[in-house]
C-alpha cells in the first residue's frame, strides 16, 4: 500500500474509528498509563510532538493528564485530524493544540520538542531505510535529550508462537466491533501492508534512526512500545 493509499484508508475510517476500537480500550489505557511515567520528568511546559496522532487519542489523555503541556499534532489523513481537533476542543485542550495535516517533513520549523509520540505508525512503512528515516526525522525535531515513545505491531511473525498468539490477537479484535469481513481484511492487511517485526528489530530500526537504546516498556498482545532518547551524538 502506499502513501495515497494508506491515507485514503484512514480518510475512511475517521468517522467510526474511536467507536470501532473502543473495545481495545483497556489496552490502551495501560499504554497511556505507563507512557504518563515514561514523560514524567519532562519540564511543566513541555512541547509534544505527536506524530500520526489519528484522531488524538494518546495527544488527549497527555494534555488531560499534564495540563501545562502543549501539543502538535502531525496527520496526514485531513478527516483523522478533524476528528482530533473536535475532540480537543470537546476536552477543552485545543488552545494548547497545534494540528499540521501532512507528514513531518511539511510541518514547518518550529523549535525543538521536548518529547515525541509515534503510536502505530512506523509500522505500515514496508521498508526498513525508509522506517529509520521516518524515526530520524522525529530525531531531528526533538531537543538533544528528547524523547520518543513509539508503539508498533511487533512480533517474531516466523515463530511456532505467533499463530497461536495470532489467534489470540483475532479474538481480541473480534470483541472490538468488528465484523468477520472487517476482520479477514485486516488479517490480509497484516500479511501484506504492515511490517511486523520482532521487536528487538523494531528497536533496532528505531536505534539507526538516531535514538539511543530502546527500552521496551509495554506489550498487550501485538502491540509493544518502546521509549528512547535521541541520540546524545546528535546534540549540539
Ligand atoms: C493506526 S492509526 C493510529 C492513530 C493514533 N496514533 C492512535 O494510536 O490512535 C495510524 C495513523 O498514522 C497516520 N500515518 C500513517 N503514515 C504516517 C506517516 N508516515 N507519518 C505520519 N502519520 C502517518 C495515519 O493517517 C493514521 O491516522
Amino acid at each position: 500500500m502506499d502513501q495515497d493509499q494508506l491515507k485514503a484508508l484512514f480518510d475512511q475510517q475517521a468517522e467510526h474509528y474511536d467507536t470501532q476500537w473502543t473495545k481495545m480500550a483497556p489496552i490502551n489505557n495501560g499504554l497511556y498509563f505507563l507512557l504518563e511515567s515514561v514523560f514524567a520528568e519532562l519540564p511543566t511546559d513541555a512541547r509534544i510532538l505527536c506524530v500520526g496522532a489519528g484522531t488524538g487519542r494518546e495527544l488527549i489523555h497527555l494534555a488531560n493528564t499534564f495540563p501545562g503541556w502543549h501539543f502538535t499534532a502531525v496527520e496526514p489523513s485531513g478527516p483523522m485530524l478533524d476528528v482530533c481537533r473536535q475532540s480537543a476542543e470537546a476536552a477543552s485542550i485545543a488552545a494548547r493544540c497545534s494540528f499540521h495535516e501532512g507528514y513531518l517533513h511539511s510541518l514547518p520549523e518550529v523549535a525543538p520538542f521536548d518529547a515525541a509520540t509515534s503510536f502505530l505508525v512506523s509500522q505500515f512503512i514496508l521498508d526498513k531505510s525508509a522506517r529509520s528515516g521516518f524515526f530520524n526525522e522525529i530525531a531531528t525535531r526533538l531537543k538533544p535529550s528528547g524523547i520518543l515513545a513509539n508503539a508498533d505491531l511487533a512480533s517474531d511473525t516466523s515463530s511456532a508462537e505467533y499463530p497461536l498468539l495470532l489467534e489470540v490477537w483475532q479474538r481480541v479484535m473480534s470483541g472490538a466491533n468488528l465484523s468477520a469481513e472487517d476482520l479477514s481484511k485486516i488479517m490480509e492487511a497484516y500479511a501484506r501492508d504492515v511490517a511486523i517485526l520482532p521487536p528487538t528489530e523494531t528497536a533496532a530500526i528505531m536505534q539507526s534512526g538516531g535514538f539511543e537504546t530502546p527500552v521496551q516498556f509495554f506489550q498487550s498482545g501485538l502491540i509493544h512500545a518502546w521509549f528512547a532518547r535521541r541520540h546524545s551524538e546528535r546534540a549540539a
